[in-house]
């Protein structure tokens, strides 16, 4: 009864409006009012009181934002104006949001920023621009921007970007590029983001990758470069990313990679190369990947892979390499050295690959060997292993079989060492078990102890 007076009381605090909610508006929460459907140049007819924290306007009819929509509103932290067709701001609009943190412009269609927008926002964490026609931005746009964390400036038009236009942004952890029409990155763009965690890049039409771009992002961990046009990538432009753990860069127009281009990239779990007209691969290239799980390499022209190019890749999972149509034979040994591949994606031209030369295996089919690593079989030796024959059959575990047409298209081998992980798993389960049941009847048993000693003193009490 108590807690329940309490719980309305807060809540009729919570509720309680210290100013009357405009009729376009819900003003659920004290200093906070979510309006839609009125109109962009007309938000200070509203009446909304100066001191809010928190406005939410969206679905507001056609219009450019004047300069007297938000006077005053010193202590307002989040705004979000979006989905609205905003079709341009007033230079000074948000002059007076001194204490602004998140600002979200997402999907209007605002073609332009008037210079010295934004200066006022020292504060400002988080920044939407996505989903609108920039075209360009200038160039001291975010000079003042300091506290930055997130920018988002995806699906615009933008095909250039001044070199300094992030210099001032230190602390920024996310960066969102995608969707627009850049074709180069000057020198120097990511020159301050030591801190940045996340570039987005992909879906824009960038032709190369100079060595200098990536130089200062010691702290990156995501890098999306897919769907670009790129056709060079500069030797060691990803040697600085000691950080990096997934590197997207299918889709694009890659005939040949640099040798030892991921010399340093140990901590990279994810590379995806596919859809690349790649011809070949230097001899010296995944070697140090150690850490490498996922690697994608279907979709190309390859029509080999060098003999040690998965030497090192102890923690491989995951290797696609299918629609392919060029591949059709694979060195000797090409798979030795995987540690615990579990699918491998192969399919090459309607037919499974073959043993390059040179040696006695050239032209044999490469088979799934139960037992040991993906190799190309002795010709001389009995198959290890009855299934062998049926090697490019679908395995067992239908929870690894993609929907494929080709009976061989996946294979898949369990390491013997993961069994042992196995045994010892269900080793640990059944002795948690065990202890939870000794457990068990040790409650159960004192229980009935004490349930005869209450009985007892009760009865005693009753007697006496
Ligand atoms: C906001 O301003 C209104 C008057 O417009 C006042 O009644 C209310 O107390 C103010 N709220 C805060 C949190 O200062
Ligand atoms: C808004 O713009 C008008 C003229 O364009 C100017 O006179 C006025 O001072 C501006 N107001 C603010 C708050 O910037
Ligand atoms: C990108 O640029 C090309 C050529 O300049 C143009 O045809 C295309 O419309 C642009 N795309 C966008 C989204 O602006
Ligand atoms: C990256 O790998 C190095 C070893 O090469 C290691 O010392 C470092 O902690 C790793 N960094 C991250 C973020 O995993
Ligand atoms: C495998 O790693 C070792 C050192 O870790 C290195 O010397 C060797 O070149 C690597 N092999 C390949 C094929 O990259
Ligand atoms: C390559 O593999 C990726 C990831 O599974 C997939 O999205 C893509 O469609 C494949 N492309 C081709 C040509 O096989």
């Amino acid at each position: 009864m108590l807690r329940r007076t309490l719980l309305c009381v807060v809540l009729g605090l919570l509720r309680a409006q210290p100013f009357p909610c405009p009729t376009a508006c819900k003003c659920v929460f004290r200093d906070a009012a979510q309006c839609s459907g009125g109109h962009v140049a007309r938000i200070s007819a509203l009446g909304l009181p100066s001191n809010l924290t928190h406005i939410l306007l969206f679905r507001m009819g056609r219009g450019a934002l004047q300069n007297h929509s938000f006077v005053g509103m010193t202590v307002l932290q989040r705004l979000i104006l979006s989905d609205s067709h905003i079709s341009a701001i007033a230079p000074g609009t948000f002059n007076d949001l001194i204490k602004l943190k998140t600002l979200r412009l997402s999907r209007n269609k605002i073609p332009h920023l008037p210079g010295a927008l934004l200066d006022e926002m020292v504060l400002l964490e988080q920044l939407f621009l996505d989903h609108n026609a920039l075209r360009g931005i200038d160039q001291n746009m975010f000079q003042k921007l300091g506290n930055l964390r997130e920018l988002f400036l995806n699906q615009n038009e933008l095909d250039f970007l001044p070199a300094n236009l992030f210099s001032n942004l230190g602390n920024l952890k996310l960066l969102d590029l995608s969707g627009n029409n850049l074709t180069h990155l000057p020198r120097g763009l990511l020159g301050a983001q030591a801190k940045l965690e996340k570039l987005l890049l992909h879906a824009n039409r960038l032709v190369s990758l100079d060595a200098g771009l990536l130089r200062s992002l010691g702290a990156l961990a995501e890098l999306q470069l897919h769907r670009n046009h790129i056709r060079s990538i500069a030797p060691g432009a990803f040697d600085r990313l000691r950080s990096l753990s997934a590197l997207t860069l299918s889709s694009n127009r890659l005939e040949f990679l640099p040798s030892a281009l991921f010399l340093h990239s140990h901590n990279v779990t994810l590379l995806t190369l596919f859809e690349n007209p790649l011809e070949e691969l230097p001899e010296v290239l995944f070697g140090a990947m150690a850490g490498l799980q996922e690697l994608w390499l279907n979709g190309t022209q390859l029509s080999t892979l060098p003999s040690a190019a998965f030497r090192n890749l102890s923690s491989l999972r995951t290797l696609g390499v299918t629609q392919s149509p060029r591949l059709s034979a694979l060195p000797p040994g090409a798979f030795l050295g995987l540690g615990e591949l579990r699918a491998l994606s192969l399919q090459a031209n309607g037919l499974p690959p073959r043993c390059a030369g040179p040696g006695e295996r050239t032209g044999l089919p490469l088979r799934a060997l139960p037992e040991s690593d993906l190799q190309c079989p002795d010709p001389r030796g009995p198959p290890p292993h009855p299934a062998a024959d049926s090697s490019w059959e679908a395995p067992d575990n239908p929870a690894l079989v993609p929907s494929s047409p080709e009976p061989w298209a996946w294979a898949q081998r369990v390491a013997t060492g993961n069994r042992q992980d196995h045994s010892l798993f269900w080793g640990f389960y059944v002795l948690l078990l065990a202890t939870q049941a000794i457990i068990t009847g040790i409650i159960v048993f004192t229980m009935i102890k004490i349930g005869w000693l209450f009985r007892k003193v009760i009865r005693e009490r009753a007697l006496g």
